[in-house]
């Protein structure tokens, strides 16, 4: 079987958040299951391709309106991130460093799915199914079955489209939809919602089957994702949640070359320590309170602006008791508010913004707990990183975070959970964790039971390929 995956992201190419580790990952996954997946990407100016061999494999041109496009597939050559790598090179669109946020975002996206389709097109290749991942490339289901420039070509091909994030939708106005090359207006139905041409919409009407990336996002999708709740109510049968897994070849604390000491799982006293003394002295703190550390893009759907107050209100509450590091960047009042406190609580408090992968690692590797006061998590990485290197998640339950976090108060459980998105909640779970530190032998024994934990990609891996043959019975 031979399978195509989508997207804007793939680590470690091109990474803003959790879709490329996603991209990255399960498509290696699937090839070791035995089936044949390929990676496409927007070509991105940046480290990883330009230190890696690629091989120009088909030129060609393609109109978006009345412009025509040179554009060009490459290919990276050996194979090495476990499986084939294609970029789409645009010049002038498809050739900057930056994933997102460019004004004409729409423009490269589309080219982007354009050119790919007419590579399979004019390559008379046939996959089995091709995987598209967020609005991006949410229009790719519709091209394939109602373009007359591709419908006969993709009649077989059958599309799965994964939601990673539902806020977000990618809508634009008609006065681009001379952008679809031979699409009779009287599919315009397909492609709209409330006005607009909503890719996201577009992809849940025309896709064969789509998933979300955890069960409880699924349902979530039908009472919040930004104005498609109904659509997710009309199409809830064509969908299934898939919870996400993790790269462990990346996320192993017994090899991990980013970290200061190895963590054993049956033994992690030692390691965790050693590695909690290396964090804390990079960050001129004292290794004795607890380390409580947040990771994330500083955005409204991860509760970011509340961290500012809750952590405020939490380093006063147990002056000198606590500990806390910060990563992350995005909005910049966050930002400044979150760096105020620096001044605020120096032995206590350190805030790094910015992106730093490796820092990242050394965070999971050497803080005692995790915070995630998400508003919105469709699934949620971070926490199956936490739970790999042995810190203690601190989530709001919801999204995926409901599906992978089980209360210490629990049956079996192993993080701290909370309902709401608000600083209250947060203080308090901050307290329980204050709490928990003390009798250190039951936190030893929880991240026992956290390490011990498989959330590796084998069995999601596995699902999607059934979903695969199920929408391709061998005759
Ligand atoms: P999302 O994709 O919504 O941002 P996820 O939890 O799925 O959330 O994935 C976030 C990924 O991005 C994780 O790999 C996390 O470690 C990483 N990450 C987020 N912010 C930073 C940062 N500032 N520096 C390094 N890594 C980060
Ligand atoms: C999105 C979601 C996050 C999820 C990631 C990978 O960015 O916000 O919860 O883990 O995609 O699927």
């Amino acid at each position: 079987m031979k399978v195509y995956h989508l997207a804007a992201e793939c680590y470690p190419v091109a990474k803003v958040g959790g879709l490329a580790d996603v991209v990255g990952a399960l498509p290696k996954y699937q090839n070791e299951a035995g089936i044949q997946a390929a990676v496409v990407l927007p070509f991105y100016n940046r480290k990883f391709v330009q230190e890696s061999g690629f091989d120009v494999i088909f030129e060609a041109s393609t109109l978006l309106g009345k412009k025509r496009y040179e554009f060009e597939i490459w290919k990276e050559r050996t194979n090495k991130l476990g499986f084939e790598l294609y970029l789409v090179y645009v010049p002038g669109l498809l050739d900057r460093q930056e994933v997102y946020m460019y004004p004409d975002e729409r423009e490269q996206f589309l080219i982007f799915q354009l050119a790919f389709l007419d590579w399979i097109n004019w390559s008379q290749q046939r996959p089995d199914i091709i995987h598209c991942h967020d609005h991006h490339v949410g229009l790719i289901p519709f091209l394939m079955k109602h373009s007359a420039l591709y419908s006969k070509r993709y009649a077989k091909t059958k599309t799965v489209f994964t939601i990673h994030n539902g806020q977000y939708h990618g809508a634009f106005g008609y006065d681009k939809f001379d952008y679809l090359p031979e699409v009779d207006m009287s599919f315009a139905g397909l492609l709209d919602w409330q006005g607009a041409i909503n890719p996201l919409a577009c992809a849940i009407k025309c896709v064969d089957k789509f998933t979300a990336v955890s069960p409880s996002y699924l349902q979530e999708l039908t009472r919040s994702s930004n104005g498609l709740e109904y659509l997710f109510w009309l199409e809830y049968a064509k969908g299934q949640g898939i919870i996400n897994g993790i790269d462990t070849d990346v996320w192993n604390p017994y090899k991990d070359p980013m970290i200061k000491a190895k963590i054993d799982a049956d033994e992690p006293v030692k390691g965790k320590l050693a590695n909690k003394k290396a964090l804390c002295e990079r960050f001129g703190l004292s290794v004795d309170q607890p380390l409580i550390a947040f990771i994330g893009r500083l955005v409204g759907e991860k509760g970011a602006d509340l961290l500012p107050e809750a952590f405020s209100r939490s380093l006063q509450k147990h002056a000198g008791k606590v500990n806390i590091i910060m990563l992350g960047a995005g909005d910049k009042e966050t930002e400044a508010a979150l760096t105020k406190l620096n001044d605020i609580f120096p032995a206590n408090y350190k805030t790094y913004i910015g992106y730093n992968e490796e820092l990242a690692h050394q965070i999971y590797a050497g803080s005692d707990f995790l915070l995630m006061p998400s508003r919105v998590e469709p699934c949620g990485l971070n926490q199956l990183y936490s739970l790999r290197y042995g810190t203690l998640p601190i989530v709001r339950s919801t999204g995926g975070l409901i599906d992978t976090v089980i209360d210490f108060g629990e049956t079996d459980g192993y993080g701290i959970c909370f309902n709401e998105a608000n600083v209250e909640d947060i203080c308090y779970s901050i307290d329980r964790a204050v709490t928990l530190y003390e009798n250190i032998e039951h936190l030893d024994l929880l991240r026992k039971r956290m390490m011990a934990l498989d959330f590796s990609w084998t069995k999601s891996a596995r699902e999607y390929i059934l979903l695969y043959e199920s929408l391709t019975p061998i005759i």
